[in-house]
């Protein structure tokens, strides 16, 4: 099996049924170990033990959307809603940019109310912050807002596919949400300019290994900067409450695949895989994640920010969760640097 893992590090890529094979190894250990030392040395290559911080600023927990593992998503009466102004915002930018973060992520839900604002904050961190990236994360829009926000000098955009699997997208979302659209908006963005993430939940409901190999295939197709993944975890409030949270073996896994796949990619050690284990972060980075966004946001917000259950809040005292982050990093031989992060090509 050993032998697929270098086929997969020399091709970038298999044929489904060898992708899907690999899958339904993960809990081998022997081979997770062995995917791990190859994903770290391809990681290096690129980007040495160099990790890459963003800081997270969820500016809004108002959504249009109903998608069914979401805990703040419409239907969810008991969601304290709130929206952070743009004095606010570009005060978690200052906070951030002293502690040496030089990316800003504005993560919120669908809130349409404050597209007409959003291009104006946007070209306000560039004026005050012109050395720093601003990656948006507000869900699928139109070509042209998209290109409205590009033009105010946004430079990357996170939307997830959530799964490329039609039926299974259909069993995770409203009817009104289409896979078709969502794909439409990632390559709206990529062709207007954007550094695009995307990415998929592991272990959502109904997900079979077979939709992960097709995940990881229209990964590939698609060709993004960025790829977040993170282990499904419930959400009492939400239809999906009583299903188990995904596996952190089989996340691992996905992680080293990816970075054999996508050798510069900028892959984050995801919060969810924090949330799931203590040790997640850590091991997400050994396995070659090379990222981690800890949280800008004011404390209120992100207590109100509850994707699932438990979702770790480093927001408190950033300055603190920060020194920590970068102690367990060193511990580990990783180094958290300053910079923009943007991909490295050799
Ligand atoms: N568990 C894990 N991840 C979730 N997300 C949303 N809800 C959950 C959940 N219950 C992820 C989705 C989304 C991203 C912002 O958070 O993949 O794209």
């Amino acid at each position: 099996m050993k032998d697929l893992i270098d086929a997969l590090a020399a091709d970038r890529t298999l044929p489904r049924d060898e992708l899907i094979f690999l899958l339904k190894n993960h809990e081998n250990e022997g081979l997770l170990e062995y995917l791990r030392y190859i994903s770290d040395s391809v990681r290096r290559t690129y980007y040495s033990n160099k990790i890459f911080i963003r800081g997270l600023i969820e500016f809004s927990n108002y959504c249009r959307c109903g998608c069914r593992y979401c805990g703040i998503n419409a239907c969810n009466k008991n969601v304290l809603r709130y929206r952070l102004g743009k004095e606010e915002i570009l005060a978690s930018c200052r906070t951030g940019y002293g502690l040496g973060f030089r990316t800003f992520v504005l993560q919120g839900g669908e809130d349409v109310v404050m597209d007409k604002e959003m291009p104006d904050i946007v070209a306000s961190i560039k004026e005050n912050y012109p050395d720093c990236a601003v990656t948006l994360s507000l869900g699928e829009r139109s070509r042209d807002y998209y290109q409205e926000l590009f033009d105010a000098g946004a430079d990357r955009f996170l939307l997830r596919h959530e799964t490329a699997d039609k039926e299974h997208y259909v069993k995770l979302h409203p009817k009104g949400q289409t896979l078709e659209n969502r794909i439409r908006c990632l390559y709206d963005l990529k062709d207007i300019g954007y550094q695009v993430g995307s990415g998929f939940m592991v272990g959502s409901p109904y997900q079979t290994l077979e939709n992960l190999a097709d995940d990881l295939i229209f990964l590939k197709e698609l060709g993004p900067h960025m790829i977040g993944i993170g282990p499904f975890i419930p959400h009492h409030d939400t239809e999906f409450a009583n299903y188990p949270a995904g596996s952190l073996k089989l996340t691992l896994f996905l992680l080293g695949m990816l970075r054999l796949m996508h050798p510069n990619a900028l892959l984050p050690s995801t919060t969810a895989l924090a949330t799931l284990s203590e040790q997640g972060r850590s091991l997400g980075i050994q396995m070659g994640a090379n990222v981690i966004m800890p949280n800008l946001s004011p404390d209120n917000a992100s207590t109100n920010y509850q994707l699932y259950d438990n979702k770790l809040i480093t927001g408190s005292e950033a300055a603190k969760n920060l020194e920590s982050l970068k102690k367990k990093m060193n511990e580990i031989g990783f180094e958290i640097v300053t910079d923009r992060g943007d991909t490295k090509h050799l």
